[in-house]
C-alpha cells in the first residue's frame, strides 16, 4: 500500500484553548503541515477538565476559538469536527449528558485516562460507570501512553467493555516490545483511531504524520489498517 488516508482524530489545534496552539498563526502552521502530509480531516479535541471548569464555560471558550480558526480550516479545505479530550474523573458525573463533549455529529467521547500511573481497575470502573449513565461510545485516547495496556490480559478487559481505541502515531518511536504490541492490536482490529495529538510546531508533539505513515504501510497490510477511520 502506497498511501493510507486517515483522520487525525486527536489534535490541540484550536488556539488558546489549552496547552496546544498559542495563537491562530501557530494553528495555521500546524494545519498547513498536516495538510501537506495528506491529512484531509481533523478532530479538534482540546483538553476538558470537569473538576476545573463547567462544561458551559468550556463550550463557550471553544466556540470563540473555533470562530477564529474556521476561516483557516476552510482555506486549507481541512474537514473537521469539534470535540474534546475529556479527562476521566468522577466530576464528569455532575452532568446529565455528555453530548456536547462528543465528537461533533457522532456519539464518540474521546476519554483521557487520568494518569499513566493510575490503576487499570480504577479506569475500568470509571468507564463502566460512564457506560451505565450515558449513551456514548468511548474512544480511549492515546492508549500507547499507559504501560498497563501492554499487558494482554489487562488490554482485553478494556476491549471487552467495547471501547474504541486511539493510538498516537509516535507509538512507533517506542521500544521494540511496545511497538510490536500496539501493531498487533491494530492487526487484531482493536484500534479504530490514529492521531498526532499535535500541540505545537516545536517540541515533542508536533504535527508529524509522514514519517509514521510510511512505517505503518510497510508493517501492515491495507486489510489490517482497514478498521482505522
Ligand atoms: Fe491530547
Amino acid at each position: 500500500m502506497q498511501f493510507f488516508i486517515f483522520i487525525d482524530s486527536h489534535t490541540h489545534l484550536l488556539p488558546s484553548m489549552d496547552d496546544g496552539a498559542r495563537s491562530v498563526e501557530e494553528s495555521e502552521q500546524m494545519i498547513r503541515a498536516l495538510s501537506e502530509q495528506g491529512i484531509e480531516e481533523v478532530y479538534l479535541t482540546p483538553h476538558y477538565y470537569s473538576h476545573k471548569e463547567a462544561v458551559d464555560k468550556f463550550l463557550s471558550r471553544r466556540t470563540e476559538s473555533y470562530r477564529l480558526l474556521k476561516p483557516i480550516l476552510d482555506r486549507y479545505g481541512m474537514k473537521h469536527r469539534l470535540g474534546a479530550e475529556v479527562y476521566a474523573i468522577p466530576a464528569i458525573f455532575n452532568y446529565a449528558n455528555l453530548n456536547d463533549l462528543c465528537i461533533e455529529g457522532t456519539d464518540f467521547l474521546l476519554l483521557e485516562m487520568s494518569s499513566p500511573k493510575s490503576t487499570p481497575e480504577r479506569e475500568l470502573r470509571l468507564i463502566e460507570e460512564i457506560y451505565s449513565r450515558y449513551p456514548v461510545k468511548i474512544v480511549l485516547a492515546h492508549i500507547d501512553r499507559y504501560p498497563f495496556m501492554l499487558k494482554g490480559k489487562v488490554f482485553k478487559q478494556f476491549a471487552n467493555l467495547g471501547v474504541y481505541m486511539q493510538l498516537n502515531l509516535d507509538f512507533l518511536d517506542a521500544g521494540l516490545m511496545a511497538k510490536q504490541r500496539f501493531l498487533k492490536y491494530i492487526k487484531q482490529g482493536y484500534v479504530q483511531f490514529l492521531g498526532t495529538d499535535c500541540h505545537r510546531m516545536t517540541g515533542r508533539r508536533i504535527p508529524e504524520v509522514e514519517k509514521y505513515r510510511s512505517q505503518l504501510v510497510t508493517k501492515l497490510t491495507s486489510e489490517e489498517l482497514g478498521n482505522i477511520y
